[in-house]
């Protein structure tokens, strides 16, 4: 990756910026030839932030991420033009400009009080890694390209099965690297392994014979049926009404079942929506139960949800694209208890596995389930083969399995133990803190490590009970403004960063609110660190556009 001074040639403008600034070279054989040579010395620009990476990665993150917000359309002005360059630039120019322009103005994902969202900090070992995955450009589609990453991503997916369904050591002596078929699928994230979970579902449900000869629709009237559904809880996340429109059935196909005070799928409602389907004619192609609900972070009953799936006869898939890494816990897989009766499971790496993102995974409990979806070709995935692209939805891929078999390997079952307790702990730290704080309200209970609250002074969570309907509908609507104004302050402060969320609350007859969303997973975040959240938020809670809405409010509950 590092240029030397030589080959500090041919990379590509993408800006005014750069245009402006950066210095011209020639495109010729020659440098061509240069570009793609390991470079000889390190004094380019390209070598010294590779060394300046490789030396102290959190010193050149805080060095060079920008502390106040650049706005988006600001920032668009350095990406505004759509020619591609004639002539190229010097890679010392272009990564001068990728410095200033892009680096500063990324967010710090790894910082620890960046606690919003699922992408936190990187353990550093994945870096030096990620290069050799790029360096070596292994194409996991097939052996001819990957030789030893395929048994090595064979094996990841048998650990992650193992993990999950816990079969016997003879079970895997005979599948994991059986060529006929795979114990799952590597992909680039949550949203491909739910669609390949469901696609596996599908075929295998209809026939993979009359699906490839008659599609989806002549597949139906084969097996007498109106149409496909697949019932889900209402956290259900948004890639799986992705699944329902490619593979197909519809988006509205997916039903979105009621939740209980805890954010899990009613059971029982689902029981009844699904018989009520099936007595119209549709057949259900899968019930789909959440380990860790994207912003609840709450997990279904899946033993409940595996009797269901039995007495109606379908597919259980499991997403547990978050929730999945709990079960490296021996003091909380207890909560994803009846995940191993689940058909398939979801399973993102790049989440709490702390890999870099693009490494997702689904695994499917029976081996031959895959084969359901199993295409081949003539150069490629030929039959026989140990080729894992025969199994896969995508085709070219890189070999991000080496980054999860390295987190399994350097930080083991045990270190993912302390990593999982410590999120959770701290999530239950956090929502004491909100509980015992006079001017904060805790919406979403921590069942994992995700929880969501909102500002509400002390006075008026006095007066809330008393508020007819409509008054606290309108009050309930000023708070959500208040939240609002509030996270995108502290996201411009940029010292610490929430997201937010709108989420149903039992507590108010189900109305929709905007709340704080937390997610508790880098282990750098301190209780120190939290405390802060709490007082970078009281202290924009006095900011004059917040003080007019709580005005506002007083006025209405006055009245009332
Ligand atoms: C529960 C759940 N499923 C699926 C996904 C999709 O994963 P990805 O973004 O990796 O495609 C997410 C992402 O946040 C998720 O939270």
């Amino acid at each position: 990756m590092a240029s030397g001074e030589h080959n500090d040639q041919l990379l590509v403008e993408s800006s005014a910026t750069l245009d402006s600034k950066g210095e011209k070279a020639h495109a010729n054989q020659e440098s061509l030839q240069r570009i793609f040579t390991i470079p000889e010395t390190g004094e380019s620009t390209l070598a010294q932030i590779d060394q300046a990476i490789s030396n102290n990665l959190d010193g050149f993150l805080a060095e060079h991420i920008v502390a106040i917000e650049q706005d988006l359309s600001e920032i668009e002005t350095n990406f505004a033009s759509a020619d591609i360059p004639e002539q190229p630039f010097y890679v010392s120019s272009y990564t001068d400009f990728v410095l200033e322009n892009l680096v500063s103005q990324s967010v710090h994902t790894s910082a620890p009080g960046f606690v919003g969202h699922m992408t936190s900090a990187l353990p550093y070992f994945m870096l030096p890694l990620s290069k050799i995955v790029t360096a070596l450009n292994q194409n996991l589609v097939k052996v001819e390209t990957s030789k030893a990453f395929t048994p090595m991503e064979r094996q990841v997916l048998g650990m992650l099965h193992r993990l999950i369904f816990e079969a016997s050591s003879d079970f895997y002596q005979q599948w994991l690297h059986n060529s006929q078929h795979a114990l799952g699928a590597f992909c680039s994230g949550g949203t491909v392994a739910n669609i390949t979970a469901l696609w596996a579902a599908r075929n295998q449900m209809l026939g993979e014979q009359n699906m490839s000869q008659l599609g989806l629709y002549g597949a139906l009237q084969e097996a007498g049926l109106k149409g496909l559904v697949i019932l889900v809880s209402r956290r259900g996340h948004y890639s799986l009404a992705k699944a329902a429109d490619l593979l197909g059935i519809g988006r509205e196909q997916l039903i979105a079942v009621e939740t209980d005070h805890e954010y899990r799928v009613q059971v029982e409602s689902m029981r009844h929506q699904a018989k009520v389907l099936q007595s119209e004619g549709y057949g259900i192609l899968s019930i789909v139960g959440l380990a860790g609900a994207t912003e609840t972070g709450s997990v279904d009953n899946l033993e409940a949800l595996a009797d269901l799936a039995q007495e109606l006869g379908c597919h259980f898939h499991v997403d547990a694209a978050w929730g999945g890494a709990t079960l490296l816990s021996d003091n909380y897989r207890g909560l994803l208890r009846g995940i191993e009766r689940a058909d398939s499971v979801t399973v993102d790496a790049h989440k709490q596995f702390y890999v870099p993102m693009g490494a997702g995974m689904v695994l499917f409990k029976d081996p031959k389930q895959l084969s359901s979806i199993e295409h081949h070709a003539e150069y490629i995935i030929r039959r026989g083969s140990k080729d894992l692209g025969s199994h896969t939805l995508e085709g070219s891929r890189p070999g991000m399995a080496l980054l999860v078999h390295a987190g399994l390997n350097i930080i083991g079952r045990k270190g993912y133990e302390l990593l999982i307790d410590q999120g959770i702990e701290k999530s239950q730290y956090f929502a004491e803190l909100i509980t015992q704080h006079p001017e904060f309200e805790l919406l979403v209970h921590p069942t994992l490590n995700i929880l969501g609250y909102r500002y509400l002074p002390a006075w008026l969570e006095s007066r809330l009970d008393d508020l007819s309907g409509e008054t606290l509908q309108q009050v309930n609507e000023l708070l959500d403004e208040v939240t609002q104004l509030v996270q995108k302050s502290q996201r411009a402060a940029g010292k610490t960063f929430v997201s937010r969320t709108r989420v149903n609350v039992p507590r108010y007859h189900d109305q929709v609110l905007t709340m704080f969303r937390v997610v508790l997973a880098n282990p750098l975040t301190t209780h120190e660190v939290l405390n802060n959240v709490l007082s970078e938020q009281m202290l924009l809670i006095e900011s004059r556009d917040v003080q007019r809405l709580l005005t506002e409010i007083r006025t209405i509950t006055a009245q009332s």
